[in-house]
């Protein structure tokens, strides 16, 4: 299967440099940006062809993948209408465009919305899905086969796809954000910054995969690091009274807000 990307930014890379760590043939997978230099230097550094004439992406891609900023969604997308080429799988992971709204636009064609995340240029991603629903078994099982390569998937329902996108999509932003903090605090009690730096990206590492490997929940892995009356309690403390857990209920809900703005505008 020939995968043809329109777009290949932070996200669009991502994920291509995540296909070609799973073993996918270089010979298969092309794209298009808008800018000839980059389009250059995205060829030397990915190994695979890219374009700055979308056209062709179009009607040579067996699946369409379209990761361009939701504003260049419209053009995008009738471009792709003008081409009169035959449906084909198209994935979207634009902000804010539900299937149906891409269907207005392309009615006969097999839309598959996802909302991967970075971290799957890695191995680690997590990609949510939300496929029309006259799109065949068989092509979810495949599409979504190739993201499970790069990670978890999850089919999320339309109602539920904004704050799953806040918490997974958004999520490594808010978890770099912690981790600069983390750092920055080891670094202002006198650690030097690379130390202060590899001690809080570890520690995050190492304690997100015992909260997944362990049976206890991350709040009552949290009660057995805080010994009452030790070190670790009374930074929580400082956590628990200062309501880190509300403002990262703010962020979620702001980012969902967001979202839906998007979707509405
Ligand atoms: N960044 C994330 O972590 C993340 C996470 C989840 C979902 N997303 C979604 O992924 C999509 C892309 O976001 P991004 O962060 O990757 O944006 P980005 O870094 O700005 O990349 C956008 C890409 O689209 C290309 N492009 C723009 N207009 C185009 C056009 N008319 N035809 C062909 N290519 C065009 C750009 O090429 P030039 O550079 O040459 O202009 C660039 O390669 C968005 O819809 C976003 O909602 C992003």
């Amino acid at each position: 299967m020939k995968l043809g990307f329109i777009g290949a930014g932070e996200m669009g890379g991502a994920i291509i440099r995540g296909l070609l760590k799973t073993g996918l043939k270089k010979e298969n997978i092309f794209a298009s940006v808008r800018t000839p230099e980059k389009a250059n230097l995205l060829a030397d550094t990915l190994g695979i062809a890219v374009y700055t004439d979308n056209v062709r992406v179009i009607t040579e891609a067996d699946c369409l993948f379209l990761a361009v900023k939701p504003a260049q969604m419209p053009q995008v997308l009738a471009q792709i209408a003008g081409c009169n080429v035959c449906p084909k799988p198209l994935v979207s992971m634009a902000l804010g465009w539900s299937v149906d709204k891409i269907a207005k636009v392309l009615p006969h064609w097999p839309i598959i919305r996802i909302m991967p995340n970075t971290p799957l240029a890695l191995g680690e991603g997590v990609t949510l899905f939300h496929f029309a629903t006259e799109v065949p078994q068989p092509m979810r099982i495949e599409v979504m086969k190739l993201f499970q390569n790069m990670g978890k998937t999850y089919e999320i329902p339309l109602a539920v796809f904004d704050v799953a996108t806040a918490v997974s999509g958004s999520g490594p932003a808010f978890v770099y954000h912690f981790i600069d903090g983390l750092a920055r605090a080891g670094q202002a009690q006198g650690l030097d910054s690379t130390t202060a730096r590899e001690l809080a990206i570890q520690t995050v590492i190492g304690a997100a995969k015992m909260a997944q490997h362990e049976e206890a929940t991350p709040a009552q892995l949290a009660q057995k690091v805080a010994t009452p009356g030790g070190c670790t309690a009374a930074g929580m403390e400082v956590l628990v009274t200062s309501d880190l857990k509300e403002v990262l209920r703010e962020a979620v809900a702001a980012t969902t807000r967001r979202a839906q703005e998007v979707a509405n505008s």
